[in-house]
């Protein structure tokens, strides 16, 4: 078909410069180049072996459709682990609902709710693009705001005013933040509840890096709120397993409620043997251990030749990702450009909205890959 038709909401969306980037790098490889890769948030590090097992174990002989709620025993292991981690209490079956990673049910869930008189969707900027996918799909407006440092990469709801808070339907929070690393104290959720209650709008906490952390323990949304909030959880970084597809949400009730009617529509769940392997690593915390340890030396060895090499790392205080600025005289695009010449790849900040000044560095890699990808970045021309 030659001009195939294509719902406006596809065209006006931003072609990610993360595949711009993607091409680039293919390019280079073709060409013979050693890239260190610390673009895409995909850890190298194994998929622990008894996940691996859970897998395999539980391949039937016959596989039948699984169900969208997902398998029991699966909302069991998320409550525990819940209730272990936060100290959150939460009825398996009314409150936690299996997804097929969180990006899955990032982008379906403003469908469920969208259709009323509220059609604002809050999110961060820079932030995971798919808050804004979902919402412009679901016929939703976003408002889009600045985090950095002179809001402390926080998300403030009372400072967009009555009248935005009044049209608000979903605001959506991160936090340890993808891109920035930035975290949220107790304090700023409690904030973030008490607006919802009084101006009526869902919270939605993504939650997916609350397990990589190098100091104190990130705190859960829903340690501070049940009513108005949906929290989402994912065995991707926690648990090495992007691959599988598999997460959760837990939260409110009601809106579970309607989000369980919602979903069993486009059949979004995971096969009932990677809900195997996920009940195996929701039930774990010692492999998540393992690995916050490992991305910890990764960070550490960054953090260092950053120092000597006086280049800034802003917020970055959990999660998998560094933050750094860029040298003056660059753009995000232009130090990006210039260190993938180099064979480092980066993402630049503009890859996530408004991020420009920054370039963010993924822990992905192998440990060993990191002094390599140190010793070329510092051939980079400041
Ligand atoms: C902030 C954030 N939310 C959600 C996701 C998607 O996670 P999943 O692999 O569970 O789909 C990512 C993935 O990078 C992310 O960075």
């Amino acid at each position: 078909m030659k001009s195939p038709p294509q719902n406006p909401v596809l065209s006006a969306l931003p072609v990610g410069l993360m595949s711009a980037l993607e091409e680039r790098k293919q390019a280079l490889r073709a060409a013979g180049k050693t890239l260190h890769d610390f673009g895409l948030g995909d850890p190298m590090e194994p998929t622990p072996e008894f996940l691996r097992q859970a897998l395999r174990d539980a391949v039937p002989e016959v596989s039948q459709y699984p169900s969208a709620q997902g398998t029991p025993a699966l909302r069991r292991a998320c409550a525990g682990y819940l209730e272990r981690r936060f100290g959150v209490r939460v009825d398996p079956d009314r409150q936690v609902l299996p997804a097929t990673g969180a990006k899955e049910t990032i982008f379906h869930l403003p469908l469920a709710f969208a259709g009323g008189t509220r059609r604002k969707v809050v999110m961060p900027d820079p932030g995971y693009p798919t808050y804004e996918a979902g919402t412009r799909f679901a016929g939703l407006e976003p408002i889009k705001i600045p985090l950095g440092e002179h809001n402390r990469f926080l998300l403030e709801p009372e400072a967009l005013g009555e009248a935005v808070l009044a049209e608000t339907l979903l605001f959506w929070i991160c936090y340890p933040h993808n891109p920035t690393g930035a975290v949220a104290t107790r304090a700023y959720l409690g904030r973030v509840g008490e607006a919802a209650r009084r101006h009526g709008f869902i919270v939605v906490s993504d939650e997916c890096y609350a397990d990589i952390y190098f100091g104190e323990r990130p705190a859960s949304m829903l340690e501070v709120q049940v009513e108005n909030v949906l929290a989402i959880h994912s065995c991707s970084k926690r648990s090495g397993m992007t691959g599988y597809r598999s997460g959760f949400l837990a939260g409110d009730p009601d809106l579970v409620a309607v989000l369980r009617r919602m979903r069993s529509h486009p059949g979004v769940a995971s096969p009932d043997f990677v809900s195997a392997a996920a009940t195996a690593a929701w039930s774990d915390d010692a492999h998540a251990a393992a690995r916050r340890e490992r991305f910890g030396e990764k960070r550490e060895r960054f953090l260092r030749f950053f120092a000597a090499h006086g280049l800034e790392v802003h917020a970055s205080e959990a999660g998998l990702y560094l933050w750094v600025k860029v040298p003056r005289g660059h753009t995000s695009g232009s130090y990006a450009a210039a260190l993938l010449e180099e064979g480092v790849v980066v993402a630049p900040g503009t890859a996530f909205g408004a991020g420009e000044g920054y370039v963010r560095v993924a822990l992905a890699p192998a440990l060993e890959a990191c002094d390599a990808a140190c010793a070329a970045w510092a051939r980079v021309k400041t």
